[in-house]
């Protein structure tokens, strides 16, 4: 299959290393539809992207939001090859557990693994037809956590799991 008829799915696509994913894909030929909860970073993008991109702002943590980004690739795209589960809040230092609000440690479950998990539900009947794929973006906390960092840790290592 041509590369330009394949669709890709990226998670935080507007900055950092979601956004050099999508670039990379759109260099590569793919159709990108990518989401992100900053909406006028992500809308710029896509309009240097001449049509290949599509942007949907979307929280990854609610399940509407998820639903709907589901419902306008598959609208946008005609199919899904390719998820990348980028999303997250990147900065793991949330200072010391005795001190961490339950707000907090839920907010980066709610991102780093729910989030994953709502786009990982509602993608692969898409994915299944398509023979397609998921990456999940973990990191080195997974296997090997540091103080003060433990709820970004669970996180990671629960989705390498
Ligand atoms: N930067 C690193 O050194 C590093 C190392 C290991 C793993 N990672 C992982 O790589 C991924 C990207 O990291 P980064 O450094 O580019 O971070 P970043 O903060 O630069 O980018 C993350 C993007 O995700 C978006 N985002 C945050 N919450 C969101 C939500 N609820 N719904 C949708 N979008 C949301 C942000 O707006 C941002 O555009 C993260 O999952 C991070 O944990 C990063």
């Amino acid at each position: 299959m041509n590369q330009s008829d394949q669709v890709a799915l990226v998670t935080g696509g507007a900055k950092g290393i979601g956004r050099g994913i999508v670039q990379y894909l759109a260099q590569q030929g793919w159709r990108v539809v990518f989401c992100d909860t900053d909406t006028q970073v992500g809308e710029e993008l896509a309009q240097a992207g001449s049509g290949q991109l599509k942007f949907v702002p979307t929280d990854v943590a609610r399940e509407p939001d998820v639903e709907r980004l589901l419902q306008a690739t598959l609208e946008w795209g005609g199919r899904l090859d390719a998820v990348i589960n980028n999303a997250g809040i990147a900065n793991p230092e949330t200072g010391p557990i005795e001190n961490l609000s339950l707000e907090d440690w839920q907010r980066r479950l709610d991102v780093n693994l729910t989030g994953p998990f709502l786009v990982t539900k509602h993608a692969v009947p898409h994915l299944k037809k398509s023979r397609g794929a998921i990456v999940n973006m973990a990191s080195t906390r997974a296997l090997q956590s540091e103080p003060d960092t433990e709820a970004y840790a669970a996180t990671k290592g629960g989705l390498s799991r």
